[in-house]
């Protein structure tokens, strides 16, 4: 297995250092921990529980927004994940024939909110996790620089 995929970059194709790919990994990458700078999202009380969104956050890199998708997974809870899909890497949204994951309308992926794992259509990976917490009435994500 390549570093990077070990590294939480589960959902991108890492090259080997053989010259072979591997396949995408569609299991849940461990929830980073909040680190660095975080930026404020979302109202708290905008999210109740079990509830989707997505919402914009900055590159720290380069300044410009990122689609972030969110999921409550219980009071104290919020996952953050990169809205870029693992297939071919449309934007992955909120709106979804199931009406509750997130969806890729591109060519019809579905994604988890509990871990982000790929249930259905062509996407085989896990979309990347970023750093989210609860810190006062806000939503905070941290979205490192390398992964921006
Ligand atoms: S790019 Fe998302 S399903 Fe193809």
């Amino acid at each position: 297995m390549c570093a990077a995929t070990l590294l939480g970059a589960t959902a991108t194709l890492a090259a080997c250092g053989n010259g072979e790919s591997e396949a995408p990994v569609n299991t849940p990458a461990p929830i980073p921990q909040p680190m660095g700078e975080g930026q404020a999202v979302l109202s708290a009380e905008q999210l109740p529980v079990l509830s989707r969104a997505q919402v914009a956050a900055k590159d720290p890199a380069t300044g410009h927004d990122i689609g972030v998708l969110l999921f409550r997974k219980d009071e104290q809870t919020v996952l953050a994940y990169s809205n870029i899909c693992t297939h071919q890497g449309c934007a992955v949204g909120v709106k979804s024939p199931s009406k509750d994951d997130f969806y890729c309308a591109c060519h019809g992926s579905h994604f988890e909110p509990d871990g982000g794992t790929a249930t259905a259509g062509p996407a085989m990976g896990a979309l990347v996790r970023y750093g989210c917490a609860i810190e006062g009435p806000d939503i905070v994500v941290y979205i490192p620089v390398e992964d921006a």
